[in-house]
C-alpha cells in the first residue's frame, strides 16, 4: 500500500492520526531546521514537515528532494499552531511530521514551473503535456470535464435513452469538412473515411427501433483550425424517434439547465425559458447565427432613412440591393480618432469598405464625416432609431447584405469586450429556428443545403419544394452559448420521396447518391420513424464553463493550430514497408520531398 489518505482530504479531524501519503514534492522551502515540504496528488496539497531532532532520517531525505519528485512518506497529522494556519489551503490547519521518506522517484527540472500560474508558451505546454497537465488549471478542467460527461450519461440513462457506439472506420459522412481517410490493407485502392460525425448511423438506430440513442462520439474534420476547432473531437450525439423539434429542444434545455445548477452554480443563465430566435430575427438584431445576447449593442436598420441621405455611399448601397445598418456603442461618445480608425480597420478585415461615424461627445458636440450630407430631419431621425443621446458613438456599414451583417456582427462582439460586457458567469443559452432550408449557390448554380442532406424542412414548408424552395425553412435549430455554437440539429427526412427531391433540390445525381448513402435509402425502406436528433460540441460547452476561450485547453492531449500533435510528434511519415502493403505511391509536393 501507498498511501492510507489522500495529500488533500485531510482536515483537523485527523489530528493525532498516523498517515501514509504519496505523491509530489510541490514545492520545498528549507528554514534551516525545518523543512517543508507541500507534498500534492489529485486531491490537493499537504505541507509536510519534518524534524531533524525527532526524525533525523526523514529530515536529510526530505532535505535532498526536489520539485517534482515522487515519495511516499509516513508521518502524523498536527494541527498547526493558530498564526500558522493557511487559509488558502483546504488543508491549511493541519500538516503531516514525517517520520519516513521513500524516493520512488526523482524528476529532472521540468521545462516549466507546475505549482506557479505562469504564462508558459503553449506549444511548450503541448510538447510537455503530461506535465502540463499536472497544474491545477488543467487540472480543474479535465475534472470539469469527467463531470460533463458524467452528468450527461446519468441524466439521459434516467430519461431512457442507450449509449451505442457507433463505428469509426466508416464512410463518408458530410458535415461540410474534408474526411480524414484510412487506407484498406485488405481491399487494396479502397479507403475507410473516418465519421465527420455518426449522423447516418444514429438515423440507422433509429430504424432499428432503438428510439433513443445517445453517444459521447468522437468526431473527426478535416478543417482548417481556429480556438473553437480540433481535427477531432467529441459530440453528445443523440437521435429520437417520435419527436418534433421542440421535444429535442425542450430534452437538452432541461439537461444543460440542470447540468449549470449541478457543475457550475456559481453560473447564471441569462433567461429561462432559453429565447427562440428565427434565424433572420438573429441576423437583423445581432448580425450572426451565433449571438452573444448577454448584452445590447443590437444592430439598427436605416436602409430607409440611408436611401435618401444625399449620402453617396449610403444611397449607392441600398440602391445596389445593400443594406446600412448600424450599432449605437453607448457611452463611446469620448473615442478619438485614432480609437475610431482602429474600429474601422477591425470591420475591414471583413470585407467593409469603412466606417461611418456620428459622435456625440458627453458635452454635446457632434463629430462626424458623414451628416454634412444629411438634413436636419435625417438626423433627427436617426438619433431617434438609434436612441443616440450625448455620450454615444453611432458606427454604419453600407454594403451588400453578407458584407454589413459580418462586419457589424463582430464589431459588435469586439466593441462588447472593449467596453467589458462580456461576463463568463452568464450563460447566454438561445435556440436559433427557423433557417433556410437551402441557400442559392451562385457559382455552381444551384441549391446548397443549409444543415446537411438529411434535414427535413418544416413540415408546413415541404408543399414549396417544387414552386418556391428559396421560402422554404429548414426544420434545423442551432444552441448558441455566448457567441458560440454548442449545438446543432434538426428532424430528420423519413420519406424516400421527400428525400430524393432534396437530392434532386441541392443537384447530387441519384447515382451518386445511391452510391454514397444506398444503405441509408435502402433502410429507410423498412418501416423508418419519423425522427430528430441533435449534436452537442462537448468541447465548446466544457470551455464555456470552465471560463477558458479555447477548446484546447480542455481537451488533455489535442493537436496544436497545425493539426500536430507536438508531444508525440505526430504525423510522421509512413514507412516504406507500410506503404508498399497498402499499395500507395506518394506524390509529394516538391518542398516536401527536399526535406
Ligand atoms: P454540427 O456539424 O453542427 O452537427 O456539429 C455539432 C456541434 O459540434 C461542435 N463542433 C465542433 N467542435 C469542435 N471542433 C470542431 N471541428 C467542431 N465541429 C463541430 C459544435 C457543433 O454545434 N450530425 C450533426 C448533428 C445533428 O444533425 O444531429 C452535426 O454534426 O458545437
Ligand atoms: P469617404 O467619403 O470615403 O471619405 O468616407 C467618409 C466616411 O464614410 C468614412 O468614415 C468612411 O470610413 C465611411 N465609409 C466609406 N465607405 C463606407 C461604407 N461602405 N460603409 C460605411 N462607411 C463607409
Amino acid at each position: 500500500m501507498y498511501k492510507t489518505h489522500t495529500c488533500g482530504e485531510i482536515r483537523k479531524s485527523h489530528a493525532g492520526e498516523t498517515v501514509m501519503l504519496a505523491g509530489w514534492v510541490n514545492r520545498r522551502r528549507d528554514h534551516g531546521d525545518l523543512i517543508f515540504i507541500d507534498l500534492r496528488d489529485r486531491w490537493g496539497l499537504v505541507q509536510l514537515v519534518a524534524d531533524p531532532e525527532a526524525s533525523p532520517e526523514a529530515h536529510a531525505a526530505l532535505g535532498q528532494v526536489r520539485n517534482e519528485w515522487v515519495i511516499q512518506v509516513e508521518g502524523t497529522v498536527n494541527e498547526r499552531p493558530a498564526d500558522m494556519v493557511n487559509p488558502n489551503l483546504d488543508t491549511g490547519e493541519i500538516e503531516v511530521e514525517v517520520h519516513m521518506v521513500k524516493v520512488l522517484n526523482k524528476s529532472e527540472t521540468p521545462p516549466f514551473l507546475i505549482n506557479k500560474e505562469d504564462e508558459v508558451d503553449e506549444n511548450v505546454r503541448l510538447k510537455y503535456r503530461y506535465l502540463d497537465l499536472r497544474t491545477p488549471r488543467m487540472q480543474k478542467n479535465i475534472t470539469l470535464r469527467h463531470r460533463v460527461v458524467k452528468f450527461i450519461r446519468d441524466y439521459l440513462d434516467g430519461q431512457g435513452f442507450l449509449e451505442v457506439e457507433t463505428p469509426i472506420l466508416f464512410k463518408t459522412t458530410p458535415e461540410g469538412a474534408r474526411d480524414y481517410l484510412v487506407p484498406s490493407r485488405v481491399h487494396p485502392g479502397m479507403v475507410y473515411a473516418l465519421p465527420q460525425s455518426p449522423q447516418q448511423l444514429k438515423q440507422m438506430l433509429m430504424v432499428a427501433g432503438v428510439e433513443k440513442y445517445f453517444q459521447i462520439a468522437r468526431c473527426f474534420r478535416d478543417e482548417d483550425q481556429r480556438g473553437d476547432r480540433q481535427p477531432e473531437f467529441t459530440q453528445l450525439d443523440l437521435e429520437m424517434s417520435f419527436v418534433e423539434r421542440f421535444d429535442v429542444m425542450g430534452l437538452i434545455e432541461g439537461m444543460y439547465t440542470q447540468m449549470v445548477q449541478t457543475l457550475t452554480p456559481h453560473k447564471t443563465i441569462l433567461q429561462t425559458p432559453w429565447p427562440r430566435l428565427k434565424y433572420t430575427e438573429a441576423m437583423e438584431r445581432f448580425g450572426k447565427d451565433n449571438p452573444d445576447i448577454r448584452f445590447g449593442l443590437e444592430l439598427v436598420d436605416i436602409s430607409d432613412l440611408a436611401k435618401d441621405s444625399g449620402f453617396g455611399v449610403f444611397a449607392g448601397a441600398v440602391e445596389s440591393g445593400g443594406h446600412v445598418r448600424g450599432i449605437n456603442a453607448k457611452g463611446l461618445g469620448g473615442y478619438s480618432r485614432k480609437q475610431i480608425d482602429a474600429l474601422t480597420d477591425y470591420v475591414r478585415q471583413f470585407g467593409a469598405k469603412g466606417l461611418a461615424y456620428i459622435l456625440f461627445t458627453p458635452e454635446g458636440e457632434l463629430r462626424s464625416p458623414i451628416t454634412k450630407f444629411f438634413s436636419e430631419e435625417t438626423l433627427e431621425s436617426i438619433k431617434t432609431r438609434m436612441d443616440a443621446e450625448d455620450g454615444d458613438l453611432l458606427l454604419f456599414v453600407a454594403d451588400k447584405p453578407e458584407v454589413v451583417f459580418d462586419s457589424l456582427g463582430r464589431l459588435r462582439v469586439h466593441l462588447a469586450e472593449e467596453l467589458g460586457l462580456l461576463d463568463p458567469d452568464l450563460l447566454g443559452f438561445c435556440w436559433v429556428i427557423d433557417f433556410p432550408f437551402a441557400f442559392w449557390n451562385e457559382d455552381e448554380r444551384r441549391w446548397d443545403p443549409s444543415h446537411h442532406l438529411f434535414t427535413s424542412p418544416l413540415p408546413e414548408d415541404i408543399p414549396l419544394i417544387d414552386s418556391a424552395p428559396e421560402k422554404m425553412r429548414g426544420a434545423q435549430y442551432d444552441l448558441v452559448l455566448n457567441n458560440n455554437e454548442v449545438a446543432g440539429g434538426s428532424i430528420r427526412i423519413h420519406d424516400q420521396e421527400l428525400q430524393a427531391k432534396v437530392f434532386t433540390l441541392i443537384g447530387l445525381d441519384p447515382d451518386v447518391a445511391a452510391e454514397r448513402f444506398g444503405h441509408m435509402l435502402e433502410a429507410f425502406q423498412y418501416g423508418a420513424p419519423p425522427h430528430g436528433g441533435i449534436a452537442s460540441g462537448i468541447d465548446r460547452l466544457v470551455m464555456l464553463l470552465a471560463d477558458e476561450d479555447n477548446i484546447r485547453e480542455v481537451i488533455a492531449f489535442p493537436k496544436n493550430q497545425n493539426a500536430r500533435d507536438v508531444m508525440a510528434d505526430a504525423p510522421t511519415p509512413a514507412e516504406p514497408q507500410q506503404l508498399k502493403e497498402l499499395h500507395i505511391k506518394l506524390d509529394l509536393p516538391e518542398e516536401k520531398e527536399k526535406k
